[in-house]
C-alpha cells in the first residue's frame, strides 16, 4: 500500500517536470505583463482589448514613452504574447 503510494506520488513528480517547460515560458511572459504594465493601470486593461501583433507594437511603443521599462528583447518577447493571447 504504501509503496503504491509512493510509486503514484513519484509519477505525479515526473509528469509535473514534464509539463513545466512550456507552462514557464507562458509564466515568464505574464510574469512580464503583471511587473512592467501594471504600475500605472491594472492588467486587466490590458487583457481587455484586443489588438492586431501591429497595434499591439504600437500601443507597447507608447507605453514605453509613457514610462515602462522594457529592453528591446522583452519589448518583442511581449508583444508576441500579447498579439497571441489578445488577439482579435
Ligand atoms: C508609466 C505608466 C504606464 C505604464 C508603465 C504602462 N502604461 Fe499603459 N497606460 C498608461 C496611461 C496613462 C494610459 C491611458 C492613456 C492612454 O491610453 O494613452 C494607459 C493605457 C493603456 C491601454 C489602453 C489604451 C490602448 O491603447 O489600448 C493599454 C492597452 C495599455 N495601457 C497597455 C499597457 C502595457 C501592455 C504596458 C506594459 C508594456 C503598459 N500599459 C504600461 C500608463 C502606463
Amino acid at each position: 500500500m504504501k509503496r503504491a503510494s509512493i510509486f503514484i506520488l513519484a509519477l505525479s513528480f515526473s509528469m509535473v517536470t514534464l509539463q513545466t517547460p512550456p507552462v514557464q515560458a507562458q509564466d515568464k511572459r505574464a510574469a512580464l505583463l503583471e511587473g512592467r504594465c501594471s504600475g500605472c493601470h491594472p492588467t486587466s486593461l490590458t487583457e481587455s482589448k484586443q489588438k492586431t501583433p501591429k497595434q499591439w507594437q504600437a500601443t507597447v511603443s507608447r507605453m514605453i514613452n509613457k514610462g515602462a521599462r522594457l529592453t528591446d528583447e522583452e519589448k518583442k518577447v511581449l508583444v508576441d504574447y500579447l498579439s497571441e493571447t489578445y488577439k482579435p
